[in-house]
């Protein structure tokens, strides 16, 4: 983050901190239970927000060298991330054009990509180079059956993919990306990604709908209860700094550390050091800077139920992990976060959903002390909204 906003950031810390306030919302938010039980809406929700809007998919060290590549199938389009010869990031539909089959699964690194049903080949680019028994198939022309592009961008050290096989592939994805960033963009680029190395990814299953464990990121309120035997020490209870960027907003809660920084000159100061700091990145990812590394959580809307989802953790670091003593250290860093998170967080998560499918409340009320998840709420209900 650039050092004047990490200044400007942390006197309006300082200021709440004295004053004992936080950012606030315009107003107490009253949010309908039925867009996290209703099966209408959850499919207006995978049409749109996982078919139209760029997804943040990792940063640029998922897949660093030629040939690297990331299959998923979480989202809405079976999805083949691959990095080409030419260094160029490419994502495709999953399938082969034969008959379908996904040609990759998980993670690695390949010279080409031969379909496991009957070995049509495809190269780094994703064009079809071999097709067995081709005088079979007289009138294809390999040039034309290549796997099916998705739009894809690599840009400040991470890689976006609009996932919809229809989606204009000639459309200007740099502009869109910024567009949809609205200002943010500047502030991720200032990190540095580019040279982040990914060092471990978990992905998990959980009876929540998908937008819950998302939003149990969004508050500080929760600490000094739900994790009064963790992590709620180390942090100013009810506290945040919130700033919306289009769909998209940033948020820190705050370490009790800052006030450390009182002594020191300006130029000093180090707010990201002293903070949770995450972005929500529209629509589904949670991006947290930690001050010596970044954790990402992805979570998508299970294939057919929607109190169910599946969450991909991802962390980075930026110098590959060699030596045992280092590996022990970001082992026991990531567990911590990871246990914490998914034990505390995410089982509040699974009861709040079965409580929801009782249908017994109508609404839920976001207090004016949780901006973000106010954001949230309305961004995910505005945009499925509008596109439909
Ligand atoms: S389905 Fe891929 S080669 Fe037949
Ligand atoms: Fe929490």
């Amino acid at each position: 983050m650039q050092h004047a906003l990490q200044v400007e950031l942390t006197k309006k810390t300082f200021a709440h901190i004295d004053a004992d306030t936080t950012d606030m919302g315009a107003e107490v938010l009253r949010h309908p239970v039925s867009e996290y039980t209703c099966p209408d809406w959850f499919s207006r929700e995978k049409a749109t927000l996982f078919r139209d809007y760029p997804l943040f998919m990792g940063l640029s060290g998922l897949i660093p060298e030629a040939g690297d590549y990331l299959a998923e199938d979480h989202g809405e389009i079976p999805t083949l991330l691959i990095r080409g010869d030419d260094g160029i990031a490419r994502a495709f539909v999953n399938m082969c054009r034969h008959r379908g089959t996904p040609l990759a699964k998980g993670c690695g690194r390949s010279a080409s990509f031969t379909c496991p049903y009957h070995a049509w080949n495809y190269n780094k680019q994703g064009e079809l180079v071999g097709l067995p028994d081709k005088r079979s198939f007289p009138d294809v022309d390999p040039a034309q059956e290549g796997l099916i592009p998705l739009p894809t961008l690599e840009k400040h050290g991470m890689l976006w993919v609009i996932p919809n096989p229809k989606a204009d592939n000639d459309q200007d994805l740099e502009q869109c990306i910024d567009a949809h960033l609205a200002g943010l963009g500047g502030e991720l680029a200032s990190y540095g990604f580019g040279t982040y190395h990914a060092d471990e990814t978990r992905t998990i299953e959980r009876r929540a709908n998908w937008k819950q464990p998302i939003e149990t990121f969004l508050e500080a309120y929760h600490f000094n209860t739900l994790h009064k035997n963790t992590v709620a020490p180390l942090f100013f209870h009810n506290m945040c700094l919130f700033e919306p960027f289009g769909l998209n907003h940033r948020e820190a809660v705050i370490r009790k550390s800052i006030e450390s920084q009182r002594d020191k000159p300006e130029s000093e100061w180090d707010f990201v050091k002293h903070t949770g700091l995450a972005y929500q990145l529209f629509p589904n990812t949670i991006f947290v800077i930690q001050a010596d590394h970044v954790e990402t959580w992805r979570v998508f809307p299970s294939k057919d139920r929607v109190d169910e989802c599946v969450i991909r953790f991802d962390c980075y670091v930026p110098e590959p992990v060699t030596e045992p003593k280092a590996r022990k250290h970001w082992d026991a860093n990531i567990d911590l976060a990871f246990r914490t998170v998914d034990e505390e967080d995410y089982r509040i998560s699974e009861d709040i959903q079965r409580a929801y499918l009782s249908n017994a409340l109508e609404e839920v009320i976001v207090g004016r002390n949780e901006p973000s998840l106010g954001h949230y709420k309305k961004s995910i209900q505005q945009a499925v909204v509008k596109d439909q």
